[in-house]
């Protein structure tokens, strides 16, 4: 058996086991099955990020290395944690009550590992084609938060409320209408102050529970708040906000913008970086932002892009002197330098 990113699968392949949708709620497939390009359409279009596929190969007697051990199993560990983590949204829905302690052992334990995972934002990027659910950009945002907020230097039970924060800050949208929260395109002014209420409704949630710090309880309520004043819901600024918040909103933003939507494709992490040096100055945390640019141009350093015009290039480095920009210097596959702050040219794909 081995594991493979659905996007790479093709028609013939065996499936190794039983197929679920990404929560583990819904059987799409059983074990054993050839795939069709039909099948492989629609499990990308469920948002599973891959399966277990059966070529008669005994994986266990082959040697993987490092750097692809690490990446099973934080595939394995994010496929775990994603139906523990659709199975307590569902329950939340259900019963309107947060299974608190579950979440929390899950943050503390399970995602804790994925965030000390080196590489953790790369191998992240290829668990989510699609995170349409608002479970998984949840998860995604805590590891996303939970990675930044190590590099601003949380660490212990900061850290770990910061990674629950991450988990939790959406949870008011199960009493948002599906017609409203999954409607592609643009919606009205109604609509949109009916998901505004998300922050507030998931404040409901959870500001009587004993287990869950007060940091945490604010960033649910404050995760869209802005710096200069023009967030929700209490249009709060500056120092007002919770510092989790500033954190969360900015993992919030890249978490969306790298994901598929109903009503347009992912960005780049380039792109999306771009977004965010956008509102670095005016609604989110500068200082937050560039050490999130320091560190995402270190770890993008060295990736394999796609440019606008059809050339493949490798990512060489970033012009020191200026921290928020967000496009490098590029090695192209015929042998030339192309300087992206001088060029029109976009990157419009990254291959790790
Ligand atoms: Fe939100």
């Amino acid at each position: 058996m081995r594991l493979v990113f659905t996007r790479d699968l093709i028609p013939g392949m065996l499936t190794g086991g039983e197929v679920t949708d990404v929560a583990g709620a819904v059987k799409l497939l059983k074990q054993g099955i050839c795939l069709t390009q039909s099948q492989i359409t629609k499990l990308q279009n469920w948002g599973v990020p891959f399966l277990y596929l059966d070529d008669g190969t005994d994986y266990d007697r082959i040697k993987f290395s490092g750097v692809d051990m690490i990446k099973i199993n934080f595939a394995k560990v994010y496929q775990e944690i994603m139906h523990d983590v659709g199975h307590m949204f569902r329950y939340i829905k259900k019963f309107r009550e947060v299974p608190v302690m579950q979440m929390k052992a899950l943050a503390d334990h399970k995602i804790s590992l994925l965030v000390e995972t080196i590489g953790a934002l790369d191998y992240l990027l290829e668990m989510r084609c699609h995170s349409e659910h608002t479970f998984q950009h949840s998860l995604n945002v805590a590891v996303i938060a939970g990675v930044l907020g190590k590099w601003c230097g949380y660490q212990g039970e900061k850290l770990k409320n910061l990674v629950l924060a991450g988990l939790l800050h959406d949870i008011g949208k199960v009493v948002i209408p599906l017609s409203i929260l999954d409607k592609p395109g643009y919606l009205s002014s109604a609509e949109f102050a009916i998901i505004k209420q998300h922050t507030a409704e998931g404040y409901q949630l959870v500001k009587t529970s004993q287990q869950i710090s007060q940091d945490v309880k604010l960033s649910i309520l404050q995760h869209h708040e802005r710096m200069d004043g023009s967030g929700y819901p209490a249009g709060l600024a500056g120092d007002e906000i919770n510092d989790g918040a500033k954190v969360i909103a900015i993992a919030d933003i890249y978490e969306a913008m790298t994901s598929d939507r109903v009503y347009r494709s992912k960005m780049t992490p380039f792109e999306a970086l771009n977004i965010i040096a956008d509102q670095m100055f005016v609604g989110l945390k500068p200082e937050i932002c560039l050490t999130f640019f320091d560190n995402m141009r270190n770890y993008l350093t060295g990736s394999s892009v796609a440019l606008s015009n059809g050339l493949e290039a490798k990512v060489i480095a970033f012009d020191a002197k200026e921290k928020h920009v967000t496009r490098p210097i590029l090695y192209v596959q015929n042998g030339t330098c192309i300087d992206l702050q001088k060029e029109a040219l976009r990157i419009v794909g990254v291959y790790g």
